[in-house]
């Protein structure tokens, strides 16, 4: 681990990556996939969110190769690491029929079990994508879901992360975060409180000492990177970060996952979808004059593409969707090969569903049949909030603070003051995410969680990129693509 806290991306002694293979959650990009692009010398990141529920669903699936508990073993926190074995780890496997067991949903203050599985978690998905080899790592964190973001960083920066990539919100504080931690120092995060009238800000908060993290010395203070959809956004961040911000990503609303909402709200077209418009394009000349490297995402996946990126001034492309259904990624293999089928015979679709996601973000989804994609299997579903990421912080009219889902069960959320206007078309993306890297939730009554694949809108890159008479391609692949000379 000490090499790896020694080395900065930014302090000159490795080039700056021209690949970033984005962070795609929930496990999409794993470890295995990250590892993959970092050792070709390109950037990979491991997605931290969720992944404190796919750490004890691997562990209860018996931990298959012993990657896991290899990763723990280094844990600095030994306590923490046994604590996880001794509920989760289920030497054997569970069979699939059995539900798995769940960590308790998520606190508003927290708990230390919530605290120590999240550290852990992103701690080993870090330690594993970095190990064998010298290449950068990143991890990639959802600036809206607030709660388990502080534990995820300082685990994360244990296993000795080099980037951290922060969208889905303004992510002003984390600069100063990452400092902090690096000395092993207390930090806290303003909370979003919906219907919030107290005069003091409610905080998340993290502090190492609970963990005796000092004793370990200094870490290494990775590399900040936000992804932006707007320059003003960008000059926002630069101007008013206390601490230093190292790039930008700046993502176009057709990449993969969510997407920032139309400026003005926008209209809708025959198909439901947000319409964009000039207001959304991004300018590069600001983008180039503040003065810091950016990388191009959403729809970059193709060596012309790269080419057009450094020609404009960036210093490389952020690609999500064409590494999505690599060897390498998390996407369980037969939702990875209905894709490339689809993807062969010419028949991907995808649509950016403006109220699916509880996050109120517009959000892409692929239609693949027996998902969560059809509404009427969608229907079907019996509502239930068992994993809670995506819950909202609320304030009631007596003071106290809740946290709800709009895709929770509709009378439970209509009780904690929400409008049923806001339950409509919501899906459950938590239960679904887990389920498309084969990691579902079998529910009361035996119903297993169905999959919601998402993917940017150029899912055609999948037929420019597989080899002559092959059906599948790994990450070195996709890598050796876009840097090819080609067009
Ligand atoms: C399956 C999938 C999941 C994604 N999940 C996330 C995520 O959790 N956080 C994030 O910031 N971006 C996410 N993204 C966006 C990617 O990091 C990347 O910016 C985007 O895919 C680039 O555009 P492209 O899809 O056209 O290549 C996801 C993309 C895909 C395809």
């Amino acid at each position: 681990m000490t090499d790896t806290l020694a080395r900065s991306p930014l302090d000159g002694s490795s080039p700056l990556p021209t690949i970033i293979q984005g962070g795609m959650g929930v496990a999409v990009s794993n470890w295995c996939l990250a590892r993959a692009v970092a050792s070709y010398g390109q950037l990979g990141v491991i997605s931290g969110t969720g992944i404190d529920t796919v750490l004890v669903r691997r562990l209860q699936d018996g931990d298959p190769g012993g990657h896991l508990r290899r990763a723990i073993a280094h844990f600095p926190f030994t306590d923490v690491g046994k604590e996880a074995l001794r509920r989760y780890f289920v030497p054997e496997g569970l069979p699939s029929s059995q539900p798995y067991a769940r960590l308790p949903l998520p606190k508003v203050q927290g708990s230390a079990l919530q605290r120590g599985i999240t550290m852990l978690g992103n701690f080993c998905e870090v330690f594993l994508a970095k190990e064998g080899h010298e290449g950068p790592v990143g991890i990639n964190l959802l600036t809206k879901i607030q709660l388990p973001n502080l534990a995820s960083l300082y685990g994360a920066m244990l296993a000795g992360v080099d980037y951290v990539f922060m969208g889905a919100g303004i992510p002003r504080e984390i600069p100063a975060v990452l400092d902090r931690f690096a000395n092993h120092e207390s930090a806290s995060i303003k909370a979003d409180v919906v219907g919030g009238r107290r005069d003091a800000p409610v905080t998340f908060d993290f502090d190492p000492a609970e963990f005796d993290g000092a004793r370990l010395g200094p870490l290494h203070r990775p590399a900040f990177v936000p992804i932006v959809s707007s320059h003003s956004l960008a000059s926002m961040l630069l101007k008013k970060a206390r601490s230093p911000i190292a790039g930008f990503v700046v993502e176009a609303p057709v990449a993969g996952g969510h997407n920032a909402p139309p400026r003005g709200g926008g209209s809708l077209d025959e198909r439901g979808q947000p319409v964009y418009g000039e207001r959304d394009e991004v300018d590069l000349s600001v983008m180039r004059e503040l003065g810091v490297p950016f990388w191009l995402a959403g729809g970059m996946g193709a060596p012309d593409k790269v080419r057009e990126a450094l020609s404009e001034g960036a210093t490389g492309v952020q690609v999500g969707t064409a590494f999505a259904y690599c060897d390498e990624s998390g996407l369980a293999p037969d939702f990875k090969r209905t894709v490339i089928d689809q993807a062969l015979a010419g028949e991907t679709d995808v649509l950016t569903d403006p109220r699916a996601s509880p996050t109120g973000y517009p959000f892409k989804i692929v239609s693949l049949p027996g998902s969560n994609a059809e509404e009427e299997q969608y229907l079907q579903r019996q509502r239930v909030c068992d994993l809670g990421y995506l819950r909202e912080v609320y304030e009631t009219p007596s003071g106290t603070l809740g946290l709800r889902c709009a895709s929770e069960p509709i009378d439970a959320y209509l009780a904690k003051g929400g409008e049923l206007a806001d339950t409509v078309g919501r899906k459950c993306l938590c239960n679904a995410l887990m389920a498309n890297i084969g990691l579902p939730q079998v529910q009361k009554g035996g119903d297993v969680e169905r999959p919601l694949l998402t993917s940017g809108d150029d899912l055609e890159v999948i037929r420019r990129l597989l080899p002559a008479g092959r059906d599948s391609y790994t990450a070195r692949e996709v890598v050796d693509y876009l840097l090819g000379a080609e067009g």
